[in-house]
């Protein structure tokens, strides 16, 4: 489906030569302040042709607000946010009528609607995902506002090279991850915080692009300040909304919370997360293998995660694959393409963990307020019931 979100709602449209991109975001709280500037730097970040490590496509995708905002505030009615297509040159790929590109999605999207865009991956392109980024931009816009939430992506690795292992050294890790902000992100093209690392990677890509060949990688993400008590068990735990998430991005082949794989290897004696009280009188805990998740509720720790991108599918490179019909042939794809998705996923990352966790806020306010709407003398006599036994909130 193309929404996203239950309360907080995005419905992403568009294809990758079409007229222009964007979505329709409902359940946006009114009396927000919101104008096309609070969007436009994380479209900046996502868009292509900003480095010399992605594609050369040039657009500049300059968002418009259609609609829901007056006088720079929100009205709290569906806002409607679009971004023009420019620089589309559909000629760019003649060889893919011919041939379905290997481990695009050319093939599945014929056999799924029985007719298919006729060039660029159309739905499945990279284009779509603007709209998530625009309504992600809003969502951070409140619970920055509202809660002090700060969502932080980067890239952790490329190909063979990496960042420290954030198993390796728990503690540092946890202080990097509370430490790190977009702007040591944004230091260098590779977006990663760790100027050494970067340059290895930097270097992994180059030599990709320069033999027409493409390379995956590791995007690691972070939200501090969050609100203890997000997440709906159980099918809607704050992890299995991250993962879904997260596994509709493109070009996405794995997710991991918290201590993810490499906690399988660690004892539960060092894995679980000791409780301790903070200076503000409330319950920490003193390790976060947990990855701030408890029963797929936020527990007021930071929540990590990691998000694995494959290769991109389109190389320059000649591939030895067959044409719709069956023929055996050489792909050699032309058109401007990634040679790694990773840099550019960066805020695509962070848009769609801002949705979950305005979603999820949305929701447990709507259950906070159900309570405060009981009447002061039921919940007297309510507490009074189930003193000892459990706690209201
Ligand atoms: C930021 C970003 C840029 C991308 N750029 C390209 C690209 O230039 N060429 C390409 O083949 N795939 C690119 N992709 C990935 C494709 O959109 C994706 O692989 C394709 O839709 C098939 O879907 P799947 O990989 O999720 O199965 C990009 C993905 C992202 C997130």
């Amino acid at each position: 489906m193309s929404s996203f979100g239950n309360i907080f709602r995005v419905t992403t449209f568009g294809e990758s030569h079409c007229k222009g991109v964007g979505c329709i975001v409902e359940g946006v709280p009114p009396g927000l302040p919101l104008t096309e500037d609070d969007i436009q730097p994380q479209l900046t970040r996502r868009r292509p042709g900003q480095s010399a490590l992605t594609t050369p496509r040039d657009e500049k995708d300059r968002v418009s607000i259609l609609s829901g905002t007056e006088f720079g505030t929100t009205l709290g009615t569906p806002i409607g946010l679009f971004v023009p297509n420019q620089d589309h040159r559909p000629g760019d790929y003649s060889e893919t009528d011919l041939y379905p590109r290997p481990s695009h999605a050319d093939w599945t999207y014929l056999q799924k609607y029985g007719v298919k865009a006729s060039s660029g991956g159309g739905r499945s392109s990279a284009r779509e995902t603007i709209g998530r980024v625009a309504a992600g931009a809003i969502a951070e816009q409140y619970l920055k506002i509202a809660h002090g939430v700060e969502i932080v992506a980067f890239t952790s690795a490329i190909g063979p090279e990496s960042m420290v292992d954030l198993t390796a050294d728990h503690h540092a890790a946890m202080l990097q991850l509370a430490e790190v902000t977009r702007a040591n992100v944004d230091s260098n093209e590779v977006r990663c915080p760790d100027a050494e690392a970067a340059a290895r990677m930097r270097k992994v890509i180059e030599s990709s692009r320069d033999a027409h060949d493409s390379i995956g990688g590791v995007v690691t993400c972070v939200i501090r300040n969050v609100p203890v008590g997000l997440g709906e068990p159980c099918f809607d735990k704050l992890e299995a909304s991250l993962a879904h998430a997260m596994m509709s991005i493109p070009a996405t082949k794995a997710f991991e919370v918290g201590s993810g794989f490499a906690g399988t290897r660690i004892p539960g004696s060092k894995h679980n997360d000791p409780w301790v009280k903070r200076p503000d009188g409330t319950l920490g805990t003193s390790t976060n293998y947990s990855g701030g998740i408890q029963g797929g509720i936020t527990n007021g720790e930071n929540i990590y995660f990691r998000v694995a991108f494959k290769p991109a599918a389109t190389i320059g490179q000649e591939q030895n694959t067959a044409t719709y019909d069956g023929q055996d042939g050489v792909l050699k794809a032309r058109g401007r393409h990634d040679p790694c998705v990773v840099p550019r996923a960066i805020p695509i990352v962070e848009a769609m963990a801002a949705l979950v966790i305005m979603d999820a806020v949305m929701q447990q306010n709507a259950r906070k307020s159900a309570i405060e709407s009981i009447p002061a003398d039921v919940r007297d006599k309510i507490e009074a019931r189930l003193t000892g036994k459990v706690r209201l909130p």
